[in-house]
This record gives structure tokens, sequence and C-alpha cells, in this order.
């Protein structure tokens, strides 16, 4: 995540810019989605580079902030409140037919982590909501009217949370006396049944419950896949697709995704022939993730996990995803959260 500022909280600071752009190469001509708009820290760059910017976001707080860059770029920033799976459908409908490139930088922002009234956070107390779009069923829709077997594999799955099954239970348990409203409530029950870590490895016992919860209110691992899928329809021959994510779930998503669409041989696998091998709809560019440098990890904590991958389109037709393939769990849809 990038830091980005929020009351009180530290100034905002983009992670892994400088490869960004290295990655993205904007110039004057230039037409780049910015799918993670958040307090702007790419597309201001990307504009002092020349470029013009498309840029989304599905928070409205985001969006209300970005409305005195837009008003001083005079026509260069266009703000779109939406999702970046749909990041086609919003450029077409400016009436453009393509884009030059496309930049991501996923998961929430400080701004978001940072206010408690968000309730993105365990550290302070707040409302149980994480809804970065603040409308739909929130985190504490999930936490009171999931079933239990259901919240069990939210919690394995997109938390990694060995102890899923008895952080579910303890909730079912108590949610039977009295509903979760605050993050805090929910934090220390989790922390009764996942003990403290041994010292050395300082991360909270709320941590992994805490993300399970935030990418299941937000769809967040499908909304990444399917904004892979609108990328390469919307990227023209040339065109960057960079994507910087902060945990493996997210990774690894991007990872398979490149991994399938730069293919050019039929590889290892014996069951396919070479024929059959669709082309590559992508090159990858660079071998593999690059990681943020030491001096940035030291000035800025928060890179630390930060992964930067990134392929140029080829002429090759876009094709239909396959999210099982991708490794986006399948789980019992939000719906089934809400009261
Ligand atoms: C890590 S921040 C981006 C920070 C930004 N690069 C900067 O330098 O200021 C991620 C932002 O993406 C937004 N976001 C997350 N998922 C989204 C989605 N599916 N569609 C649109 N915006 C999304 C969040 O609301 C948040 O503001």
């Amino acid at each position: 995540m990038s830091a980005v500022h929020g009351e009180g909280a530290q100034p905002h600071v983009p992670v892994m810019l400088a490869e960004v752009l290295e990655a993205t190469q904007p110039g004057p001509g230039c037409v780049v989605v910015d799918g993670t708009f958040g307090a702007g820290g790419y597309t201001r760059a990307i504009l002092q580079a020349g470029a013009e910017v498309i840029a989304i976001d599905r928070d409205p707080n985001a969006i209300a902030a970005g409305q005195e860059l837009v008003a001083a770029e005079a026509g260069r920033l266009t703000l779109v409140a939406g999702r970046f799976s749909q990041m086609d459908a919003h450029v077409v409908a400016l009436g453009r037919p393509s884009v030059d490139a496309v930049v991501l930088d996923l998961g929430v922002s400080s701004m978001q982590l940072d206010q408690a009234e968000r309730g993105f956070s365990f550290r302070s107390d707040g409302p149980l909501d994480m809804r970065m779009e603040q409308a739909g069923p929130s985190a504490a829709d999930v936490v009171n009217h999931l079933p239990q077997k259901d919240l069990t594999r939210v919690i394995g799955l997109l938390g990694e949370e060995k102890r899923a099954s008895a952080v579910s239970r303890a909730i079912a348990e108590r949610r039977k006396e009295r509903p979760f409203t605050r993050t805090a409530d929910l934090a220390a029950l989790v922390e009764k049944v996942v003990k403290r870590p041994p010292r050395g490895r300082q991360i909270h016992p709320a941590t992994r419950t805490f993300q399970a919860l935030r990418i299941y209110v937000n769809g967040e691992l499908n909304e990444v896949a399917e904004a892979l899928g609108a990328a390469e329809r919307v990227l023209r021959p040339g065109g960057r697709l960079v994507v910087v994510t902060f945990h493996s779930l997210e990774d690894r998503i991007v990872k398979r995704f490149f991994a399938d669409r730069s293919r050019t041989r039929a590889g290892g696998s014996r069951h396919l022939p070479e024929e059959e091998v669709p082309p590559a709809t992508f090159e990858l560019i660079g071998r593999g993730a690059r990681d943020p440098s030491e001096a940035e990890v030291e000035a800025n904590p928060r890179a630390r996990s930060a992964k930067l991958r990134a392929g140029a389109r080829t002429e090759a037709p876009a094709r239909d995803l396959d999210l099982s393939m991708l490794g986006v769990p399948r789980l019992a849809p939000l719906g089934d959260a809400g009261e």
C-alpha cells in the first residue's frame, strides 16, 4: 500500500514510484490509466512526465480529494468514481478506443487505514466497516451474518490464518449474545483465540483476520483478476501494464496472469500440442518481480512487501479469463452476509 496522508498521519509517499515510471514510460501524447488514484501520487508524477491521465478510484473520499488536482490540470486529468475491473468500459465511455499504459497500486491507502471511522484498522477503534466504496455489506455484516463454515473459509483462504476454524467458532458463539459493531471488540476476541506470537515476529494476532475481512468485503481478488483482463482489452499494442502488489494472494494472481499471457510454447505441458498455445498477449518487462530498494524500505517501511510486475501488450487478441487458473478462491457470495 502506498502511504497516503490521513488526518494527523504521515505525509503521502507513493511506493516504488521510480520503478513504476521506468516501466510505464509516460510522456507527451500518451494516455495512462491510473486504476488506483488514492492520493494521486502516481497520477501527479505521470502528469509531470507530460502524459494525460484517466484516474479511477472506488472510494468517494479519494475522488472528492482529487477534485483540486483535476481543476489544476485543466483537461489533462479525468477522475472517475468506479472500479478498475471496469476500466475498459470507463475508457471507452470517455471516447478513447485504447490507452498507452495502465498502472495499478493495489490494496488500501494509508488515508483509508489511518482514519479509524473507516473501520480498516484493529489498532484504533472504529465502526467495523472496511468498505472502500462506502456501499454494500460491511465487515460487521460479514462477521455477524455469514454462516460459520463460510467464515472459516474466508479467514483461512484470504487471511492465510491457521486458526481460522477456532476464530470463526469464537465469532459465532459471541454473536449469538451480542453482534459485533466495533473493530476493537473483534480484535480483542481474535487476540484471545490467536495467541500473540513469540517475541521476534511482531504481527498483531488480528492482522490475518482483518486482512481476510477487508479482501472479502471489497471482493479484492476478483477485482484484481478482472482488472488484468480489462487492461488486456484496453491497451494498444506496445502499451504497458504495471502492477504493484502487497501480499502473496494478489501477487500470485498477477504472476500467473503474466506467465500465462506471455507463454509462447507449450513448455512442460505434454497435454497441449505446440500449435494449440494461443499467441502471447504480453511480453514480460524485466524478469520476475521487482522489489523496492533497501533505501526505500528503510525510508518507508510500508513499502517492504511491495512487488512490481510489468508487461508490454502484443497485437494478439485478448482472451477470456480463467479465475481458478489465476488462483482466485471460490467463496460464498458477499450477499450471503447481508441482513
Ligand atoms: C494503495 S492506494 C493507491 C495510492 C496511489 N498510487 C498514490 O500514489 O496515491 C489504492 C487505492 O486504490 C483504490 N482501489 C482499491 N481497489 C479498487 C478497485 N477495485 N477499483 C478502483 N479503485 C480501487 C483504493 O480505494 C485506494 O484509494
